[in-house]
């Protein structure tokens, strides 16, 4: 064997210590009952959401959409698309023509005081980035249908119709809730009064989007998942399930739900599997009570759990010698992607490990710490995947196909090493062993999904006009 120059210390913890950790993390590892549990639940929660007399006080309100059927592949033109509701804020140019797609976009970022400011200025600076794009991009002039991702919870009244009932994540503009946001955007448009060649076609959340753009590939697609600052989920439904549908009822008899899972738990319901750490974020943050679900499982409160526990474990000397740093004492400090990172590391030597923790400036640690930080960002990424997968394995015995893939986005999705392989292994021990399933990454869905569904209301439109 070569000498190693980084060759690990060995790991001794006394088992006292053991046994202190065990207890502090215990409730972060749950069983598969815990996860059937939960599946009865979400089950029930979806049926109250679709119907008109238990809709009101539902958690998970299962919008319809408007959106009927996926793709044909025939979409053809060009298209705007508006992305809102992640970590940035992008406008794109979407080319169609079959199978083909073409995309140029651009991301501006949002600052914080427009996330929390009003209304007006947030919809006025979305149409500041969208006109610099079209002079960039030499588009003045040309008539541009547009397709909006809004990640938000919305009640829609038709494609192009869709009020916001509550805003999730990061936002809190005011003036905009109970509001069609369309309206908002035409106005912010007419404000400006130098784009008369814009309109916005269709509405869509971006759950809507992974799965129309992977139905464009996988006629199977029909789930939409997006695990990233958020987490929600929409499906294919049958017409007579949805009780609170109030469109045409022509074929096809089916539309997508756009579920708003992430508020599920809302009414306590989840309090079976909540943790201290759960608790402690739901308190601290914009909208406490409210995507109880979601504050376990996506990417905007990942890192915070595992700073929360890590931050236990020291204050009970099993981490650090019990020193920590002002950063790790800092809410939010603990950012997603460093769970992302550490369980990616290479565990011979934890170099990613040890600079994260000098830029945390933490300056007592061994390989007992790294191995032991390591295990608590494995035991918190690993519930979010299996909640997330008892989720979809919901979805998945509810819809009863013997075939469908699950379009999945999102930046905790994408850059996570193993969430992935976590959520097929759970979801596959959690559904009626007849189905059959498939998560496939949806590429651009938030862009794509949208320009097709504006494709798809512009081909109406000019057979309307007409
Ligand atoms: C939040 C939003 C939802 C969105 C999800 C993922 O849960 O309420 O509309 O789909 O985040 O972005």
């Amino acid at each position: 064997e070569r000498p190693c120059p980084h060759k690990p210390k060995p790991v001794f913890m006394t088992p006292i210590d053991k046994s202190a950790v065990e207890t502090i993390l215990r409730p972060l590892d749950l069983t598969d009952d815990h996860y059937r549990r939960l599946m009865d639940l979400m089950t029930e929660d979806i049926v109250k959401g679709m119907n008109p007399q238990t809709h009101p006080a539902a958690n998970i309100k299962c919008f319809p959409t408007f959106v009927r059927s996926v793709p044909d592949g025939t979409e053809q033109g060009d298209f705007l698309a508006l992305d809102l509701g992640g970590t940035n804020f992008r406008v794109l140019l979407i080319n169609l023509n079959g199978q083909e797609v073409k995309m140029e976009s651009k991301i501006f970022i949002i600052p914080q005081h427009i996330m929390l400011g009003s209304g007006v200025q947030l919809f006025d600076h979305i149409a500041d980035c969208i006109f610099k794009f079209i002079t960039d991009h030499k588009l003045q002039g040309k008539k541009l249908p547009l397709g909006f991702t809004f990640s938000f919870p919305c009640r829609q009244e038709g494609l192009d119709k869709a009020v916001l009932t509550v805003w999730t994540k990061g936002f809190n503009c005011e003036g905009v809730v109970g509001k069609d946001v369309v309206e908002l955007l035409h106005a912010a448009f007419k404000r400006r009064g130098d784009m008369p060649n814009v309109k916005c076609l269709a509405v869509i959340n971006d759950t809507v989007g992974a799965l129309i753009s992977c139905a464009h590939s996988d006629r199977q697609c029909a789930i939409g998942l997006i695990l990233g600052t958020g987490t929600n989920a929409c499906y294919i439904e049958d017409l007579q399930n949805v009780k609170t549908w109030t469109g045409d009822d022509g074929e096809p008899r089916q539309v997508l739900i756009n579920c708003e899972w992430g508020a599920f738990g809302n009414d306590g319901n989840l309090s079976f599997i909540q943790t201290d750490f759960d608790k402690a974020i739901d308190k601290h943050s914009i909208n406490p009570g409210k995507q109880i679900y979601e504050k376990m499982i996506s990417g905007m409160y990942m890192g915070e759990i595992a700073r929360l526990a890590i931050e236990r474990l020291r204050k009970n000397h099993l981490l650090f010698e019990g020193e920590g740093s002002y950063h790790l004492a800092t809410r939010g400090r603990f950012y997603t992607k460093y769970v992302s990172e550490i369980e990616g590391d290479d565990v011979t030597n934890f170099t990613v490990t040890r600079q994260i923790f000098d830029e945390l400036e933490l300056t007592n640690h061994n390989e007992q710490d790294y191995r032991l930080v390591r295990h608590v960002c494995n035991l918190v990424s690993k519930r979010a995947a299996y909640l997330a997968s008892a989720g979809i394995a919901c979805l998945l015995n509810k819809m009863n196909k013997k075939e469908v893939t699950v379009g999945v986005d999102g930046s905790l999705y994408r850059f996570h090493p193993f969430f992935h392989d976590l959520m097929m292994e759970k979801i596959q021990a959690l559904i009626r062993p007849n189905i059959r399933f498939k998560l496939m990454l949806s590429h651009d869905g938030s862009g794509k999904g949208a320009a097709l569904v504006a494709a798809v209301a512009s081909k109406l439109k000019d057979k309307d006009d007409r």
